[in-house]
């Protein structure tokens, strides 16, 4: 399946579960201070889910283009070192404004990785927030997922928010083992190792809140849903490539410039680390 098969794909799943699709807003947030560029799908939708704004529907899907150079979420010195971070890449993300919760999203989840994507229910791992018995039970009682492959995470893995202020909530993340010979060579066991054998592929933020300057948590007017998955790392996973810069959204960038600079990618790590950064920084000018 290409990058642009997986796109649409995840759009018509969600389509034909009365999801509105919605088109990517721009990557400079349009009357949104707190950010230089958008960093996340939910970034369009912020003022619906504090209930100051209302859109005809209740559902939404999309397929957001994020930058992460900078402020909160920061992946610019990992880019071309690491098999799976990017300036920019593409989010694709489902939405709830008051509209399902847990229990609806975590089976949407699955039902697109294991039914539509194909993916292998053994190799999927799952984390939720410490605190959350209930998506945790979700998880084990109604998806079937053996305790041993949930983990309970603290804030820093399993709470997600967009900025200092604004939206959040407590999140759970499917990652996908990639196997040991991927891993980071201690004894990684699941996925609270950084490396890459424990693959985060899709983070669905339970949104509950909504942060003040000061820090304090109000409840957001209705419970909602926010999720994002990188269309680049489900893509390596879908066409069985270990690097995002693998799969046919970058690799073709890659050949170019190496063919412009007359060497050779997978020749030189570090040739090859500049090689990825510019198919990145390529990307992200575009
Ligand atoms: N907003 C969440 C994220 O970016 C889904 O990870």
């Amino acid at each position: 399946m290409t990058g642009k098969e997986i796109r649409q794909k995840f759009l018509d799943f969600f389509e034909q579960k009365d999801h509105t699709i919605v088109k990517s807003s721009s990557l400079v947030p349009e009357n949104d201070p707190t950010l230089l560029f958008t960093n996340a799908g939910m970034n369009q939708f912020k003022d619906t889910f504090l209930g100051v704004e209302k859109r005809n529907y209740s559902r939404a899907a999309t397929c957001q283009k994020v930058v992460r150079a900078g402020g909160k979420h920061n992946d610019l010195e990992n880019v071309g070192r690491t098999a799976r971070h990017h300036t920019f890449f593409e989010m694709l993300g489902n939405f709830s404004f008051g509209d399902y919760f847990k229990r609806g999203v975590i089976n949407y989840a699955w039902e697109f990785l294991t039914e539509v994507l194909g993916l292998d229910k053994e190799k999927l791992y799952i984390s939720v927030f410490h605190e959350d018995d209930e998506a945790f039970n979700i998880w084990k009682n109604e998806i079937g997922i053996s305790e041993t492959r949930i983990s309970k995470l603290g804030e820093k893995e399993n709470f997600w928010s967009m900025g200092d202020t604004g939206p959040c909530g407590p999140c759970s993340e499917i990652h996908i083992d990639q196997g040991p010979e991927i891993g980071c060579g201690r004894s990684c066991c699941d996925p609270e190792c950084d490396c890459d054998r424990f693959l985060e592929l899709w983070n669905l933020v339970f949104m509950q809140y909504d942060r003040d300057a000061e820090g304090t948590l109000h409840p957001l007017p209705k419970p909602s849903i926010d999720t994002g998955m990188g269309l680049e790392r489900i893509a390596a996973v879908v066409q069985n490539v270990t690097s995002n810069f693998d799969t046919d959204l970058i690799r073709p960038i890659i050949e170019e410039t190496a063919s412009i600079a007359g060497i050779r990618y997978k020749d030189n790590e570090k040739l090859d680390i500049s090689l990825r950064v510019i198919a990145d920084h390529a990307r992200a000018t575009t």
